[in-house]
């Protein structure tokens, strides 16, 4: 088995800080496989003995910056652990057009495979948000999601604008506001 060629950007990286630029179609066939690598990356990732043999990180998202390419474009691939399924989501122009007034945070602290180092603290994200995106072929839709996908969507999305998850924890008071959201 050979993995995906692809090649993460460290937060070191000074490009991880672009905006990324909408995406026009038709989509060029490179753009395609490098969705369909970084599908294929995070499902490994996911799988124990796979990543224990490559020291791969599990992530569930990557956006197309992480890997160099300032395009507005994310996928997430996320294991179910009853049924061993992925959920997966490959969005192109994302557009947030509502959210929850409920906050939540990961307990256990967000992760980025961009991200290298622990990083403790509270990264206050909606608990629901509904968007418009654009598919492969270019096709308009519109997708709800809540919970830890919620969140997945809006880390992703603040990579295409530049933003990495340790931005968003308050330095002096990394768990400032705990009371004030739900934990997941
Ligand atoms: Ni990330």
């Amino acid at each position: 088995m050979n993995l995906p060629n692809i090649k993460i950007l460290d937060e070191k990286d000074k490009i991880l800080r672009k905006v990324s630029k909408e995406v026009t179609f038709p989509l060029e066939d490179a753009t395609k496989q490098t969705i369909f690598d970084a599908i294929n990356y995070l499902k490994l990732s996911q799988d124990e003995e796979i990543a224990e043999k490559y020291d791969l990180r599990p992530g569930m998202g990557l956006a197309f910056i992480q890997l160099g390419i300032p395009k507005r474009i994310f996928v997430i691939a996320n294991k179910d652990e009853d049924t061993g399924k992925f959920e997966e989501h490959i969005i192109i122009n994302p557009v947030i057009t509502s959210q929850s007034e409920e906050m939540i945070y990961v307990g256990e602290g967000e992760g980025c495979l961009s991200v290298n180092r622990p990083v403790d603290g509270i990264v206050p994200r909606c608990a629901r948000i509904t968007l418009n995106y654009q598919d492969m072929d270019g096709n308009h839709k519109k997708i709800r999601v809540r919970e830890d996908i919620a969140i997945a969507f809006q880390h992703e999305i603040d990579h295409l604008n530049g933003i990495l998850f340790v931005d968003k924890i308050d330095k002096k008071n990394p768990f400032k506001n705990k009371d004030k959201m739900r934990e997941i």
